[in-house]
């Protein structure tokens, strides 16, 4: 199972898995990291530029999850330019190994393919950071979406567009499709870390974490995976029937284990 990790609040959460990244890169500095974009892992993004030292991060790539189709990647919203806005540049990585689907009409036939293609010669991503949509997307996989499926083009769904409005001036300017890593993808990931905070996201989480798995809630696919780790604050766990388990499991953890 997934291992539930109750933070104080977002920036403990921050400070824990940018800790578990740095000490990845301690030991394989070429790591290949999952960028997901989004409020929730600035955090860990902050907490990375904070605490790296003099960490060389020049070997390590990234992969984001998602991007928008059809919004130019000079626009501010663009996932590209969020990425490098929010990720590359404060942390300081090699623009050259960040990787974000592209978006371009011209190219989405091919897009997910070329995506895929990256990845595997990257030798697969180490560790996957991930949000959780209120509908329980993750990248931007809405609610159907393929366990199997793998990176390509995906319609947003209304709440999807809505939640994602105060990026925007107006609703309309949201893009009503995506190019996304599929849930095949994520899972190929060698280490998941879900991150999500506030109320607004605990029945996604409990959804997620004790529900049935089912395509029906995305998010629920981590279910499958060998090495989950999901952090969150007290607002997002309200809903979880095992909370008290989660807090024992990892009050009580051997030392010699990390996330
Ligand atoms: P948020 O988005 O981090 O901005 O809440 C999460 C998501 O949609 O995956």
């Amino acid at each position: 199972m997934a291992e539930v990790v109750i933070v104080e609040n977002a920036q403990a959460a921050g400070d824990l898995v940018a800790d578990a990244i740095l000490r990845l890169i301690g030991t394989k500095p070429d790591a290949v990291l999952g960028l997901a974009t989004g409020s929730t892992p600035l955090p860990v993004y902050r907490a990375l530029a904070e605490r790296r030292g003099d960490t060389d991060l020049s070997r390590v790539s990234g992969f984001a999850l998602d991007e928008y189709v059809g919004l130019p990647i000079s626009h501010p919203e663009s996932y590209r330019s969020v990425i490098t806005r929010e990720v590359v540049e404060p942390v300081g990585l090699t623009p050259e190994r960040i990787h974000v689907p592209v978006g371009a009409e011209e190219t989405i036939r091919h897009a997910g393919a070329d995506y895929e293609a990256a990845i595997n010669a990257a030798g697969g991503v180490d560790i996957q950071i991930l949000g959780i949509g209120t509908d329980g997307h993750i990248g931007f996989n809405e609610p159907g979406s393929s366990f199997a499926s793998l990176t390509r083009i995906k319609t947003l769904t209304r709440q999807t567009r809505a939640d994602n409005a105060r990026f925007f001036d107006s609703l309309d300017q949201v893009p009503t499709h995506s190019i996304t890593q599929g849930l095949g993808t994520i899972l190929r990931a060698r280490h998941l870390v879900l991150l999500a905070f506030g109320a607004g996201k605990a029945k996604a989480i409990a959804e997620a974490l004790e529900g049935p798995v089912s395509a029906n809630m995305p998010a629920s696919a981590i279910q499958l995976h060998p090495h989950v780790t999901v952090v969150i604050d007290e607002a997002a766990a309200t809903e979880l029937a095992h909370a008290d388990y989660y807090r024992d499991s990892y009050e009580n953890k051997p030392a010699w284990q990390t996330i």
